[in-house]
């Protein structure tokens, strides 16, 4: 079944918790973008927002950690509530990088911008728990989904699958009711959406609509 995960970076900031609390039923995880204004030409929120948000709900708190030194914040990211975190491949000393939030008592992820070849990130799917393929270029909500990585994520699926491995892919960018159900099709399990859920009259009925097109796409390609 799949996943979803309504981004906030799309929700109103100064009504965080009624935003969460209005997709909380239909949300499996509570994806937090994290933007340091160097690893992306962006800045977002950090470990007090995501302490913030612990206090406020028991969601899986899924943060996406766009930064240049994400081990420098996985303790804060931890100690404030974070389930998972995850942090580019792009930026190197991955491995350290993992073994650092597993130490911690994280779930682990890896994430790969879209022009970032799959080769970069297949030497860890031994040890993480889940990988974010961009599907637009990091940075900012309400992008274009771009459909040239979906080779990439079949090529995930694949070996993953090949390997028996309980890693997740999650996708993340321009994600809704039209793109979400190629990325199901391709083998996504966790779908990131902001602008989609967020920008919508009614958050809660987007995510439920966006949840009912990427299960009917993925029932097909498992039938078909
Ligand atoms: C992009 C972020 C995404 C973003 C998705 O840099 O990582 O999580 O919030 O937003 P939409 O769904 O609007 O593309
Ligand atoms: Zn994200």
């Amino acid at each position: 079944m799949a996943r979803i995960a309504p981004s906030i970076l799309s929700a109103d900031f100064a009504a965080l918790g009624a935003a969460i609390d209005e997709v909380a039923p239909e949300a499996d995880l509570l994806h937090v973008d994290v933007m340091d204004g160097h690893f992306v030409p962006n800045l977002s929120i950090g470990p007090p927002v995501v302490r913030a948000i612990r206090r406020h709900t028991d969601l899986y708190l899924d943060c996406h950690l766009m930064m240049t030194n994400p081990g420098e914040y996985l303790e804060a990211f931890q100690a404030a509530g974070a389930n998972g975190c995850t942090v580019h491949v792009e930026i190197g000393g991955t491995e350290d990088l993992i073994g650092h939030g597993r130490a911690l008592g994280l779930d682990v992820g890896l994430a790969a911008n879209p022009s970032t070849p799959f080769a970069a990130v297949a030497p860890y799917l031994d040890r993480i728990d889940l990988l974010l393929l961009m599907t637009v270029v990091p940075g900012f909500g309400g992008q274009r989904f771009m459909a040239e990585v979906l080779p990439k994520v079949r090529e995930a699926r694949a070996e993953i699958d090949r390997q028996g491995l309980p890693v997740a892919i999650e996708v993340d960018g321009g994600i809704d009711c039209d793109t979400g159900p190629l990325a199901a099709e391709a083998g996504a399990g966790i779908f990131v959406a902001g602008s989609s859920i967020f920008g919508q009259p009614s958050p809660r009925q987007a995510a439920a609509g966006l949840r009912a097109a990427v299960d009917g796409s993925a029932a097909r390609a498992r039938t078909g």
